[in-house]
């Protein structure tokens, strides 16, 4: 096992012990390179399925529970859970009729122990953490990777700073990072900002738990590993997800050529990025064409968790959507809004960024870009508890238009 740059051009291989945030020779990010292993489909999907009946910490995680395919460094006894990824894969009839289509689940990450998908990624780079022996812990954030590190940081012992642009993040994720012991470090301006800062201030003792850390991909890349066991192995026709630092897109990308290469799923899911028409440097880069993004100085989106106009891991994404033969396209505030309203509607809720995932197949679907009766699973990525301010602002919105559609959809 090793660390490798994420270009498959470049061939750089480093010790997976190397700190590195980036490949030293063309200055890509690293991934984990897993090696091939003696996988047999078949019995790894029956090996996973006995161990939700036992009771080895690991076993009860469900993200470690799919350790075939996460580094093998780690004593038992050394990994640092919260029973994360045990999280359902819900229907959802109303928001499936109020985009026009027959077939949505949500996959909620927002029902993870602190409420967001970070909690995937956390447990293994926290892990990995104390396995380095490491004694203080980073991230910039938007909110949510910093209440998730706290967490985990904390149970593992190890001290954690989080840098949080000031005033732009939601009470209750600063709140949280709070009541988990963090050191708080307020920056003037985006969530962009913050990251600089981090990466500027922070000395080698310090190690760094943003998403370009190739550990945390490597744990959110179980998400799909879960999904497709709900579905009975049987992939969706799209897999939706909302994008802010493009991290999620490469962890899932990466997970669907591991699961294609072992023969765990026949078939490819089409992935799709949604971010909001505000922060959407992606989608941006994805309709010109040219494979080169430029940076939103000024990222605005009441979505707070995406509001973020330098992704770092586009590279690792545009793999993503290109091997999966997907795609990307923004959504607007209202849009948001009023897949949000119906998402809470059904009794399932998310945060706001979540909801762009509704809005982005709704708009698929009027665009004819997407077929009614294809298989959807959206990806919700935060709980809505994670952003009461915006539900009580936007509840000065009248709703009963809303409701009109979904009734009078016909679906
Ligand atoms: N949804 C939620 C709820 C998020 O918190 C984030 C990112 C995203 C989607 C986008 O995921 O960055 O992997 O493309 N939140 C980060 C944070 C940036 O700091 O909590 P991504």
């Amino acid at each position: 096992m090793h660390l490798r740059c994420s270009d498959g051009q470049c061939s750089t291989l480093l010790d997976i012990r190397d700190r590195a945030l980036s490949c030293p020779r063309c200055g890509d990010l690293l991934e984990v390179g897993l090696g091939p292993g003696p996988f047999d489909a078949d019995s790894l999907k029956q090996i996973w399925l006995e161990r939700r009946i036992s009771s080895d910490p690991r076993d009860r995680s469900g993200i470690w529970r799919f350790r075939e395919f996460l580094p093998d460094l780690y004593d038992p006894g050394a990994v640092v859970t919260l029973e994360e990824g045990n999280v359902p894969l819900l229907a959802a009839p109303a928001s499936s009729r109020y985009a026009g289509l027959d077939h949505l689940w949500f996959k909620h990450l927002g029902w993870n122990p602190t409420g967001s998908f970070k909690d995937g990624g956390m447990t293994v780079a926290v892990t990995q953490a104390r396995h380095l022996g490491a004694t203080q812990v980073a991230s910039a954030s938007t909110g949510n990777t910093a209440a998730s590190m706290a967490a985990y940081a904390a149970r593992a012992g190890i001290a954690a700073r989080v840098y949080l642009p000031q005033g732009a993040i939601s009470m209750a994720k600063l709140a949280q990072s709070i009541d988990y012991g963090a050191e708080i470090v307020q920056v003037e301006g985006n969530f962009d900002s913050a990251l600089e800062r981090l990466l500027r201030s922070a000395g080698p003792e310090v190690y760094f738990l943003n998403s370009i850390n190739p550990f945390r991909i490597e744990g959110q890349k179980i998400v799909v590993f879960s999904l497709m066991e709900q579905l009975d192995w049987k992939p969706p026709d799209y897999i939706v997800l909302p994008g802010g630092n493009l991290g999620n897109a490469s962890a899932f990308g990466k997970a669907l050529q591991e699961l294609k290469a072992t023969g765990l799923i026949e078939k490819v899911p089409r992935m799709v990025v949604v971010q909001a028409e505000g922060a959407n440097p992606f989608v941006r880069m994805w309709q010109s064409g040219i494979p080169r993004l430029e940076v939103i100085r000024e990222p605005r989106t009441a979505a707070s968790a995406i509001c973020i106009g330098a992704p770092r891991s586009w590279k690792k994404a545009l793999r993503a959507l290109q091997f999966t033969g997907g795609l990307c396209l923004d959504v607007s505030e209202e849009e948001i809004a009023e897949a949000k309203a119906v998402i809470g509607g059904e009794g399932i809720g998310c945060e706001p960024a979540s909801a762009t995932t509704l809005a982005g197949i709704r708009r698929l679907i009027r665009q004819k870009k997407m077929d009614p009766a294809a298989t959807v699973v959206a990806v919700l990525t935060g709980h809505a508890l994670k952003d009461t301010d915006y539900i009580i602002r936007a509840q000065k919105r009248p709703v009963s238009s809303i409701e009109s559609q979904i009734s009078g959809s016909g679906v």
